[in-house]
């Protein structure tokens, strides 16, 4: 059996040696194209090569494309599950041509690879052609001997293949596979052709117009070539199986899923498992490319096709979650070909298990409520409108996921019934906005943006220049002037203040004016996104609406804050050069003394990486290549490459931001949209440092960073600090871990060698080798040994004693050691007195006198402990005392 992995290769082997550059799939999401929610043809990368756009690397090409074919136009997820060959995931294999070869060697091409290298027998193969291709068809006729009646000429759009409603397009012919006639179906053309018997395997598209917006056609530069076929379908003719589920890839998926579920796929739960493979995949490949399940675009379908196979796992009774678990089975199956999904691997396991945890608190809820709703329903019955929208508003049912519940059961869903549900949500939600304290200021704003309109802003050439007072607010209210010693919102008709927004803090500065005013400016805020909101207090003066203004930005601060927004965009790039492109960004903050930049990666940076990451980044400052802005239209900007954030809102005009070095395809290092304020050259930012990593949220990292003056100063904090220390132990900086490793050790051997020393004095002598023995004396006909020990172990005091008791013979013995302030004593009487002391009361009258109570032991030994070390000489007289009578 051949199998998918191999079927892979040996396409890309076959291209190649045919001088085709064998070209690595892109990420499921389009930066190329915006009319695109995800990559869905194998020819989505190369779009602006063939409309002449961008110059190919190669004329030739060829890949094994990752599509996803779910949400936007081309929608396959309905259907995932119920047939043999419908995939929210897919890979296209496909060749192209750039303007090199056309027709003829297209077809040489396909014809010798399916029937010579892969030895597919040629009676199973039938061909369509656009009916007026003449051409083509002489082609199959000359080049694959094909009679007649398996060269089917086509008139509909089927054979007219086109990307979307405009970009490249033209004729096309495909290749189909009779699985034969066990299988219900008739050819193309023929009024079974709906069937399954005769299946389409390869389309190659003769490209050769460039649909406009108006709907006319420009020829293309170059007549050229894009092919495209499913894997999964050929996969399935090579290895002899009719239906794509049935092929290697999909039945390891599935056997796992029946492992961990313990049901087996047949009837029903077939649907389920296939749902759950087909799901799998799509959802890991697309968390692998950066995106993440939220409640708005990409991430809302990624979401609702999680939820999907979520319900599916619990129909075939997964009590827990599932997803996760067959990750690895998946990375596997895939991940040699796709290197990013064992990269992704951590983040895909994670986030599938917190989703599936999170939705599955719901899940039951949900569908308890779906079955009453519809017990009286029978096939052909419609759901309520209401119940769906409750379904989702409540529960996290996404509309397709109820559709689906229902499918089997031939149940419709009341859609209209379900948009009204939701619209009237949104109008409640905007009047309880406006209805709320909090948005009191928020309705000003809306009145001063239509009286006013919105704010234009100068600052991204100049740093200073006048504006007129159109709106003064003082405490969320309007009000016609301000004086000195107030705190106020200012507005003007344009302003060369950046108002915070992309993370990029707001500017400080002055304003003034020819009447005397003086005001601080402390913050600049941008309400609703369009009004840019000043915050000033004023020094001396007064300010009136319709005064002209002299308008000053900080420009030292507004310079640091360029330096570190361009760094985040270099340490953006360097990030998904060094770690992969499922790298996206969740966040920044960009301040005068400091950056921050989250992102998506599912482990903490290692030291290498973050070095990594600093060499790049310095690299590309050093280069000090110019930053260049060009404003385009979102749509022209994805166009260029640049680097989108998914969910953001970009207006009619987007500002494109290309730094650092040309790379390959002279595309600079980073080319970001981006709305914020920038170095005019990298080298303006002087220096780049990272000083923390961190975790933000599960799957999402946080790098902190200082540029230019800031870096510098971090920098010689910590050589003073070494210096510092060098010279406390008298050493150089360079010397510093050498010299301290050496105290470090000596330092133990003193420890060491002090300890001994101590116990040997204690024990009665000055050393290990003295016999001085500590001065005994009578007390009233008593032996008495007293010894008071700076820094003795307490641990010690027994041993201590009982060396003393056989030095008196008979007699009583008392130590008191003292250690951080603190006093232990001990007390031991020969067994001959005991009758006459107890240790137990010598110690509690030496505990007593060190400010402590109690102590215990026995009438032969005791001992206590005090808080005032500094009495051990009055603990010692009490002692003496009490022996004494
Ligand atoms: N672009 C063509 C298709 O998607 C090959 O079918």
């Amino acid at each position: 059996m051949t199998s998918t992995n191999e079927i892979r290769r040996s396409f890309l082997d076959y291209f190649s040696k045919a001088g085709h550059a064998a070209t690595p799939s892109a990420p499921l999401v389009p930066y190329n194209d915006p009319t695109l929610m995800f990559v869905n043809a194998g020819m989505v990368p190369f779009k602006n090569i063939f409309t002449g756009l961008e110059t190919p690397p190669s004329p030739r090409a060829a890949s094994s494309q990752k599509c996803v074919r779910a949400g936007g136009k081309h929608n396959d997820l309905d259907n995932v599950g119920y047939t043999a060959r419908h995939h929210t995931f897919f890979e296209m294999l496909g060749n192209f041509s750039f303007g090199d070869y056309f027709k003829e060697q297209a077809i040489e091409h396909a014809w010798t690879l399916l029937t010579r290298e892969w030895g597919l027998p040629k009676d199973r193969l039938t061909v369509t052609v656009y009916h007026t291709d003449d051409e083509a068809y002489a082609l199959w006729k000359r080049i694959a001997g094909l009679p007649d009646e398996r060269i089917i000429r086509i008139t509909t759009a089927d054979n007219f293949w086109s990307m979307g409603d405009t970009g490249p397009c033209g004729p096309c012919s495909e290749i189909f596979y009779d699985h034969g006639d066990h299988i219900f179906g008739g050819p193309p053309g023929s009024p079974d052709e709906d069937g399954d018997r005769f299946v389409e395997i390869w389309n190659l598209v003769f490209m050769q117009y460039d649909s406009q917006a108006d709907g006319s056609r420009r020829d293309l530069p170059k007549p050229s070539i894009d092919t495209g076929m499913g894997i999964e379908r050929v996969a399935a003719v090579l290895q002899g199986v009719h239906d794509n589920y049935d092929t290697d890839t999909f039945k390891a998926l599935i056997s796992a899923s029946e492992a961990i579920t313990g049901v087996a796929a047949n009837g029903d739960a077939a649907s389920s498992h296939r749902v759950i493979a087909d799901h799998l995949r799509s959802t890991s490949f697309l968390m692998a490319d950066g995106v993440l399940p939220s409640n708005e675009g990409r991430g809302y379908v990624l979401r609702r096709i999680m939820r999907r196979a979520m319900r599916h796992a619990h129909l075939l009774g997964a009590a827990d979650p599932l997803m996760h678990r067959l990750v690895p089975a998946l990375v596997t199956e895939m991940g040699q070909a796709y290197p990013e999904l064992v990269r992704g691997q951590a983040l895909i396991s994670e986030v599938l298990e917190r989703e599936e945890t999170q939705f599955r608190r719901t899940l039951d809820k949900g569908l308890k409520l779906l079955d009453e709703a519809t017990g009286d329903l029978s096939n052909g019955g419609e759901l309520d409108g209401e119940i769906a929208f409750r379904l989702y508003d409540t529960y996290g049912f996404p509309y397709d996921l109820t559709e689906d519940a229902l499918r089997a059961r031939g149940i419709d869903v009341d859609r209209a019934g379900f948009d009204t549900a939701m619209a009237r949500q949104k109008a409640a939600a905007r009047a309880a906005w406006k209805g709320s304290g909090d948005a009191a200021s928020g309705e000003v704003w809306f009145d001063i943006a239509e009286r006013e309109g919105a704010t234009e802003f100068t600052g991204y050439a100049s740093t200073s220049g006048e504006g007129r007072i159109t709106a003064i607010m003082k405490n969320g209210v309007e009000v016609a002037s301000a004086d000195a010693g107030d705190e106020v919102t200012v507005l003007t008709n344009q302003t060369p203040f950046y108002g915070e927004s992309g993370g990029q803090n707001g500017d400080a500065g002055t304003i003034s004016s020819v009447n005397g005013l003086r005001a601080r400016v402390i913050d600049t805020s941008k309400p609703l996104g369009r009004l840019h909101a000043h915050t000033i207090i004023i020094e001396s003066g007064t300010v009136a609406v319709g005064d002209t203004v002299e308008m000053k930005v900080d420009a030292e601060r507004r310079d640091r804050i360029r330096a570190n927004h361009s760094a985040t965009h270099l340490v953006h790039a360097a990030l998904r050069n060094r770690l992969g492109g499922h790298v996206t960004q969740k966040g920044s903050m960009v301040a005068d003394d400091r950056l921050r930049f989250d992102f998506s990666h599912p482990v903490a940076l290692t030291p290498e990486d973050i070095a990594a990451v600093e060499v790049e980044v310095n690299a590309e400052i050093r280069a000090n290549e110019t930053v260049t802005t060009r404003l385009m239209t979102p749509d022209d900007a994805v166009a260029a490459g640049a680097l989108a954030l998914f969910g953001e809102k970009y207006g009619e005009e987007v500002r494109v931001l290309s730094m650092g070095r040309p790379g390959g395809e002279g595309r600079n290092y980073s080319v970001e949209l981006c709305g914020g304020t920038h170095v005019r050259a990298t080298g303006d930012i002087g220096l780049f440092r990272i000083v923390s990593e961190s975790a933000v949220s599960s799957g999402v990292r946080r790098i902190e960073a200082l540029t230019g003056e800031s870096a510098r100063q971090w920098l010689i904090g910590r050589e003073e600090a070494l210096k510092t220390a060098a010279s406390l132990i008298r050493s150089t900086p360079d010397d510093v871990p050498v010299r301290l490793a050496a105290l470090l050790d000596e330092r133990k051997r003193l420890e060491k060698e002090l300890g001994e020393a101590k116990k040997a004095l204690a024990l009665g002598g000055g050393g290990p080798t003295s016999a001085v023995a500590p001065a005994d004396e009578n007390i009233a006909g008593v032996m008495f040994s007293g010894q008071i020990l700076d820094g003795l172990d307490p641990k010690e005091l027994r041993p201590l004693l009982d060396a003393a008791k056989q030095r008196l013979g008979s007699g009583v013995a008392v130590a008191v050691a003292v250690n951080d302030g603190k006093a232990s004593i001990a007390a031991a009487v020969t067994d001959d007195l005991t009758s006459r002391f107890s240790a137990v009361d010598i110690v509690r009258t030496g505990v007593e006198a060190l400010g402590g109570k109690g102590g215990g032991g026995r009438p032969d030994m005791a001992q206590g402990g005090g808080p005032d070390g500094a009495k051990a000489q009055n603990a010692m007289s009490a002692v003496k005392a009490l022996i004494a009578g």
